[in-house]
This record gives structure tokens, sequence and C-alpha cells, in this order.
């Protein structure tokens, strides 16, 4: 539990590099007028995907998870905000590959980018940043 939880919290590090580096590449495609991929939209997708996996596994043995805890801020954040947030999000980040792959030409860079600024900013709200007062650390 406390190695899923370390890895799940370092990886937000990860899928937030990637994602930044996919919305630069799909800004400067699109701006650019490219028609060709990117192996960086991959990659960004498949690091959310494993933060899902990890966050599953969390859900189902967090003590942290608890609707009969419901009314209690920390209790409400894990239970319903966060896990519901990042679930979106990724849910967005999969439907922008997905029809990033079915568009052609400049395209396919404008729909990454729209989904994954979009998936961003839900991530960034959705992280227990430590300021927020919600028992969790930097890493
Ligand atoms: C990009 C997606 C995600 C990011 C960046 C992310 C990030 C984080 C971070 C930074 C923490 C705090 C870890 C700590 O206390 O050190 C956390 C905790 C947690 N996350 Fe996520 N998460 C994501 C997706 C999910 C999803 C989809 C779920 C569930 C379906 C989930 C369930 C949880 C739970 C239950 C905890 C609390 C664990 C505990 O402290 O007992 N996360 N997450």
């Amino acid at each position: 539990m406390n190695a899923l939880l370390h890895a799940h919290s370092g990886l937000r590090y990860v899928v937030l590099v990637l994602l930044l580096a996919a919305i630069a590449t799909a800004y400067s495609k699109w701006q650019g007028a490219h028609t060709d991929d990117s192996k960086l939209y991959s990659f960004a997708l498949i690091s959310a995907h494993i933060q899902l996996l990890l966050g599953l596994i969390l859900y189902v043995m967090s003590p942290k998870v608890d609707f009969s805890l419901i009314s209690d801020r920390l209790y409400r954040f894990f239970t319903l905000e966060h896990s519901l947030m990042m679930l979106i999000a990724i849910v967005l980040i999969t439907v922008g590959r997905v029809r990033s792959r079915k568009v052609e030409g400049a395209a396919k860079h404008r729909t990454v980018l729209y989904f994954y600024v979009l998936a961003l900013v839900l991530i960034l709200i959705a992280i227990p940043w430590p300021f927020r007062d919600l028992g969790a650390g930097w890493f």
C-alpha cells in the first residue's frame, strides 16, 4: 500500500511533464500546419492510464475512501472529488487521442491540444497539493 501510494504520488510528475510536452508539441505542430503524428501524444495517454490503474487499486485499499465519512472534507476529496475529476480527465485524454487518430492534417494536433489542455486543468485542480491541507506531500 505504501509503495503503491508513493508510485501514484511520484507518477503525477511524469503525467504532468508528458502532458505539458504533448500540449506544447500539439500547439507548435498545429500552428506549423504539420500533418505527421507524435509519439508524445501516446506516451501521455499511457502514463495517465497507468495512473488510473494505480488509482483504482488505491481506491479499493485506501482508508481515505469511505462514503460513510463523506461529510468530512478529507474523505470527500479522495472518495469523490479527486477520483471523479481524475477519471473525467483521463477519459478526455483518451477521447482526444482516439479522435486525433481519426482526423488528418493540422486538425489532428488541434484535437489533442483542446482535449489535453482541458484534462491538464482538471488534473491540476484535483491533485492534493500540500498547500491544500489534505495530508499529502510533494512526492
Ligand atoms: C492523472 C491522474 C491522477 C493523479 C495525477 C493523481 C495524483 C494523486 C496524488 C498526488 C495523491 C496523493 C498521494 C500521497 O498522499 O502522497 C493521490 C492519492 C489518491 N488517489 Fe490519485 N491521482 C490520479 C488519479 C486517480 C484516480 C483515477 C483514482 C481513483 C479512481 C485515484 C485515487 C486516489 C486515492 C484513493 C488516493 C488516496 C490514497 C491514500 O492516501 O490513502 N487517483 N493521487
